[in-house]
């Protein structure tokens, strides 16, 4: 989810991302970085640019250092683009979707990388901008694409999708229990009349579940929206490719940190390290040979969490995951 905590939020803050915006567990993720960033002519690419806190960050405690930027979203790369303009010749900023990395790094003729930052999810610019469609606490259209010149929105998602198909997303991407009562809802109302406006989503699920899951805390529309978005934008089949796609792109002494905000992104980014910290030689070799060493070393014991102290301060760190990796050895075909 969203992750920048909001200062006062009047027009002026809403125009002037710096004002509104504090990066997730900036400080560790530096510092996870560091070791592979200090070394002359180091480049790291923030495959989440946002509205670029974390970028500025890097470029600052990294005064050699090169960044490469993605985001899908052509807002938040105008919006950075202003912020970082003071770095301008040491920052490149791409509009892409980060599973394209090594087609970027390609067409940059950057062979390897020494950091790689995902901040995941969307940014509170996204989430602010109630004509995006991300949030459910206002009426808006549903749309919930980062990038609105391509593919397609919520609302067609809940118009033409099969029952089943819907099912499978709500309970899969929302991890919702009562997916097959909401969906039942969803497919008797949009005969009657497709959906275009968050507020009949909202209203429908209220109306859909039952008073005790009501009670249970949170907007009870809050897993519906999360699956929406996740299957909007592809969420997880693009992680899936990109995680091990920017391992690859990391130089032997390289490091990536990735902060996730659901379970599902969080294992998909621990099963991608788990996977590269292992050994796969066979059982009982007396050596193992190189090509069966592990490519990754872990750097964080599980999943590192926000102080309560950022979490007062920004709730929207409250469900951050921090994993980071070190590559220790090269590919051995
Ligand atoms: C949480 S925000 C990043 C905030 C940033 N770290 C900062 O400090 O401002 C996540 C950003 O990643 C972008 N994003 C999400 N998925 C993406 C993808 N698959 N490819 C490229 N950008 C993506 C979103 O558009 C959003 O701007």
């Amino acid at each position: 989810m969203g992750r920048e905590a909001h200062s006062n939020e009047g027009d002026d803050g809403r125009r002037e991302g710096r004002s509104r915006h504090v990066p997730v567990m900036l400080q560790r993720c530096l510092d996870l970085l560091a070791p592979a960033l200090q070394q002359p002519r180091a480049v790291v690419v923030d495959c989440t640019l946002g509205l670029g806190g974390h970028s500025e960050a890097l470029l600052t405690r990294f005064p050699e250092a090169r960044l490469v930027a993605l985001d899908r979203d052509k807002e938040a790369l105008r919006l950075s683009g202003e912020r970082l303009a003071p770095h301008q010749d040491r920052a490149t900023l791409v509009h892409a979707v980060y599973d394209e990395l090594p087609e970027v790094l390609e067409r940059l003729g950057i062979p390897r990388v020494q950091g790689v930052l995902f901040d995941l999810g969307v940014s509170s610019m996204q989430l602010d901008e109630a004509d995006r469609g991300f949030a459910y606490a206002q009426d808006a259209p549903l749309d919930m694409r980062m990038d609105q010149t391509t593919g397609i929105g919520a609302a067609e998602v809940l118009n033409t999708y099969p029952p089943g198909e819907l099912v499978r997303i709500l309970r899969a991407y929302g991890e919702e229990k009562q997916a097959k009562r909401i969906v039942s809802a969803v497919v008797r109302e949009r005969e009657k009349e497709p959906f275009t406006n968050s507020a009949r989503l909202v209203e429908l699920i209220r109306d859909a579940l039952p008073q005790a899951v009501k009670r249970t805390g949170g907007n009870p529309a809050k897993r519906t929206f999360q699956a929406l978005r996740i299957e909007v934008n592809g969420e997880l089949s693009v992680l899936e490719r990109a995680i091990p796609a920017a391992v690859k792109a990391l130089d032997v002494g390289g490091r990536i940190a990735v902060l996730s905000y659901h379970s599902l992104e969080d294992r998909l980014v621990k099963q991608v390290f788990a996977a590269g910290a292992a050994t796969t030689a066979p059982a009982g070799l007396p050596v193992v040979p190189e090509r069966y060493q592990p490519r990754l070393k872990l750097l964080t014991r599980g999943a590192e969490l926000p102080t309560e102290e950022e979490i007062a301060e920004n709730r929207r760190a409250a469900p951050a995951r921090l994993r980071g990796a070190e590559r220790i050895r090269e590919d051995v075909e």
